[in-house]
């Protein structure tokens, strides 16, 4: 009976799917019938600022959507987006235009940067951060999101990595899908959901030496393996459009790469969404090598590339090559009608107007809520890497001397890509005078600019800032007068808060670094504070993992913060004085050296895995192969202590499912949680295979002296692999079972398995 009910339930979800695709159909086929060609092209097109100009007339972007050219912009206030629809609802046919904005981490409540999110191992607050930014972006009258971006990175060069979730394929698979259902919601037609766009497809992360829009060259099988499943995870969980990625992939850049956009993206994936090119995309093809703009144009629109982001080449040229014979008039349709349908289910053809009530831009943004939130999320971002002799938490009493370039700063607290607002931010020094006793003392210096290096000082510019009004702060002082104030401040005080990092624009797009570590003139403002003898707890505000070598063995504690967003000051004072104890865990491997880049924890054995005792083995003469940080790794203020593994079985056949179990104890003092990670080893099969790859993880709370037993349900499906035939499954043998606190400090136990 209950069976019957299920196929009952069942029939009509997938009638009703069915009918609505069909209302849908019957809708874009009748309006596609009254498109001209021209309507057509204007829907490919995704254009904003003064492109009549470059067409060659005079014409403004609300004239060009009265002519039906353009199908999608940007705009960033309501009343930006609704002089768009109303020119779009004046165009013959009425067609609304799609608004896409870059909200990447929060729009008006900005959170951390998605690799400081990816660092708190809480899908559901990820996914809470992703819904609070579609309801604050819908509010404004954006109904599109070119986010999330899953690109995995193995190279803390690339100022990239700052926007994605770091170095592992399964965990980048699981944050893609809470972040798309965040965006999405269960309803894509409501006005507080968004659109979700996937990026960028594919294997930007990979780019050659970490910089920034290079090479990418790699075998099918560590694309299948350790680079595609955050991509295939978004699209399954319903993502709506995907971006094309600049790189080239097997010497064809994405954009124009059928293999990747028609093959393995809709036949083999089956998405149904549409494809946007990145920013000037097709273009920069003929840069590549590949042709002109009429032959890059209509190599991207026939490898399945539907709109054209601020290139024009497709509204430029593609009339000319369908007159040749170079492309079809099926080929613009098929893109045409998926542009058209992504509106459809945005439910902009029942009203284009349907984000822009007033009230909820008013009511709906940087609410009490969002920001608590924003707080929360950023405390749990954080990742403790060292505290010797428990120096944190502090007390909130006596003299606190809170120091460095990004101490009083609030514009770099937001980090890359932000949408957030400078003023609204809480700098470090205010959270730390928010949060003491009204007898403790704070004092605060600069101590250092961000950098002296001329070179960097020039690059680093934002190159928007005369364009969004913002003034460059000159500073009076020299850096000799900026390093004494710090060191006369610092004796005075019991403790000091050395705030050291990256600015916002030294990581994100087009800011790949050479050298990964903590800018020169903030170098000698640490080394010269530890020469004080006062205890030093360094802060880190950074968008990648840096070389910490020195400050490792020279400061007492070290707190990762990331570019912690709107609430970061309060949220660091929060760690710092225990408030919240810390449980993020890095999602990237902090490398020694950046001479040991690409470092990674799922990397393979060599024939010669390394051995100190042997010199011919896999090694550098100068340092150690491990990690300064382990992928995984992140302390708390208590302690935690692992049980042994036990396994329900040691022997498994077929489809059982083996339970691993371990105790967690909470050894320390402090209430806490910690992130239980489970990692699989497959010692023996047909192709080289990672060392470990992560599984699953349990976060769990501990009061002090509490035990939990956790619990990991494991079936083949962890055992699988690609192969060399690209063929998706296991292979029969042992397999060791690891459980532990991160990536290197395992637990482990052993069984096998037989088809
Ligand atoms: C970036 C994308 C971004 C796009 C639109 C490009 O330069 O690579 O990530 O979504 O610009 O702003």
């Amino acid at each position: 009976m209950r069976k019957l009910q299920l196929l009952f339930i069942s029939l009509l979800a997938v009638c009703s799917i069915y009918g609505q695709n069909a209302k849908m159909d019957a809708f874009v086929n009748n309006l596609m019938g009254k498109m001209t060609l021209e309507e057509k092209l204007g829907q490919l097109n995704l254009s904003s600022g003064n492109i009549g100009a470059v067409l060659g007339g005079s014409e403004g972007m609300e004239d060009l959507i009265r002519k039906g050219q353009i199908g999608a912009t940007g705009g960033y206030t309501p009343e930006a987006v609704r002089k768009v629809q109303i020119a779009a609802q004046q165009s013959r046919l009425k067609i609304p235009v799609l608004i896409g904005v870059d909200v990447i981490h929060g729009y008006k409540t900005a959170f951390p940067i998605p690799l400081g999110l990816a660092c708190t191992w809480d899908l559901g607050m990820i996914e809470k951060s992703a819904r609070i930014a579609a309801i604050e972006a819908s509010a404004s009258g954006i109904c599109w999101t070119y986010s999330p971006m899953v690109d995995i990175a193995r190279d803390p060069r690339w100022g990239r990595v700052a926007e994605g979730a770091g170095e592992d394929p399964w965990w980048g698979a699981q944050v893609a899908k809470a972040m798309v259902h965040g965006y999405q919601g269960d309803d894509l037609s409501k006005d507080n959901t968004i659109m979700a766009c996937v990026k960028h497809f594919a294997l930007y992360g990979a780019a050659e030496a970490g910089r920034d829009y290079n090479t990418v060259d790699m075998s099918r099988l560590a694309m299948y393996q350790d680079y595609l499943p955050p991509y295939k995870a978004a699209f399954d969980a319903g993502a709506g459009s995907a971006m094309s990625s600049f790189n080239v992939i097997d010497g064809v850049p994405a954009t124009g790469n059928k293999w990747l956009l028609t093959d393995l993206l809709r036949k083999q994936w089956g998405f149904k969404g549409f494809v946007v090119t990145d920013y000037t995309a097709i273009n920069e093809m003929s840069a590549h090598g590949i042709g002109d703009l009429q032959a890059v144009s209509a190599l991207a629109l026939k490898a399945g590339t539907d709109m054209d982001m601020q290139g024009l080449g497709y509204i430029t040229t593609l009339k000319k090559s369908l007159a040749e014979g170079k492309v079809t008039i099926a080929d613009i349709n098929t893109s045409c009608r998926r542009i058209l349908e992504a509106k459809y289910k945005l439910g902009l053809f029942d009203d284009a107007f349907r984000y822009l009530k007033e009230d909820r831009f008013k009511n709906e943004i940087l609410t009490k809520e969002n920001i608590q939130f924003a707080r929360e999320i950023a405390a749990r971002s954080f990742v403790l890497l060292k505290n010797s002799n428990q120096i944190l938490p502090l007390k909130k009493s006596g003299k606190i001397a809170v120091v460095g370039p990004l101490a009083d700063n609030k514009a770099d607290l937001l980090g890359c890509w932000s949408t957030g607002d400078q003023n609204k931010v809480v700098s470090v020094v205010q959270g730390i005078r928010n949060a003491v006793a009204s007898g403790t003392e704070v004092v605060y210096a600069k101590g250092a600019n961000i950098t002296d290096d001329p070179y960097l000082k020039e690059r680093i510019k934002n190159p928007f800032a005369a364009y969004m009004g913002i003034k460059e702060e000159v500073e009076p002082r020299t850096s000799a007068e900026l390093l004494t104030e710090a060191i006369e401040v610092a004796k005075t005080a019991d403790v000091v808060v050395v705030v050291l990092g990256e600015s916002s624009s030294m990581s994100g797009e087009a800011a790949s670094r050479s050298e990964i570590g903590i800018p020169e003139s903030q170098e000698n403002l640490l080394k010269a504070l530890v020469a004080t003898g006062k205890p030093v707890v360094l802060v880190l505000v950074n968008g990648r993992p840096l070389t910490l070598n020195w400050e490792n063995e020279h400061v007492n504690a070290l707190l990762e913060a990331w570019a912690p967003g709107i609430e970061g000051g309060n949220a660091i004072a929060d760690v710092l004085f225990g408030d919240y104890n810390p449980s993020g865990k890095i999602t990237m491997t902090f490398p020694r050296s950046v001479g040991q880049i690409p470092i990674y924890y799922n990397h393979r054995n060599t024939g010669r895995p390394m051995d100190q005792k042997n010199k011919f083995t896999s090694k550098y003469l100068d340092i150690p192969n491990e990690p300064l940080f382990p992928f995984g790794y992140g302390l708390s203020f208590t302690t935690f202590g692992y049980s042994d593994i036990s396994l329900s079985k040691n022997t498994l056949k077929g489809n059982e499912t083996l339970t691993a179990k371990v105790t967690v104890t909470n050894t320390g003092k402090f209430a806490g949680e910690e992130v239980v990670q489970l990692y699989i080893s497959d010692p023996v099969a047909s192709v080289a295979r990672a060392v470990k790859e992560l599984k699953g993880f349990e976060k769990i709370r501990l009061n002090p002296g509490e035990s939990k037993e956790v619990k990991f349900a494991i079936t083949p499906e962890a055992l699988k692999f690609f192969n060399s035939e690209l063929k998706y499954d296991w292979e029969p043998g042992e397999f060791v079972i690891q459980v532990g606190t991160n990536s290197q400090d395992l637990k482990q136990a052993k069984c096998s398995w037989v088809k």
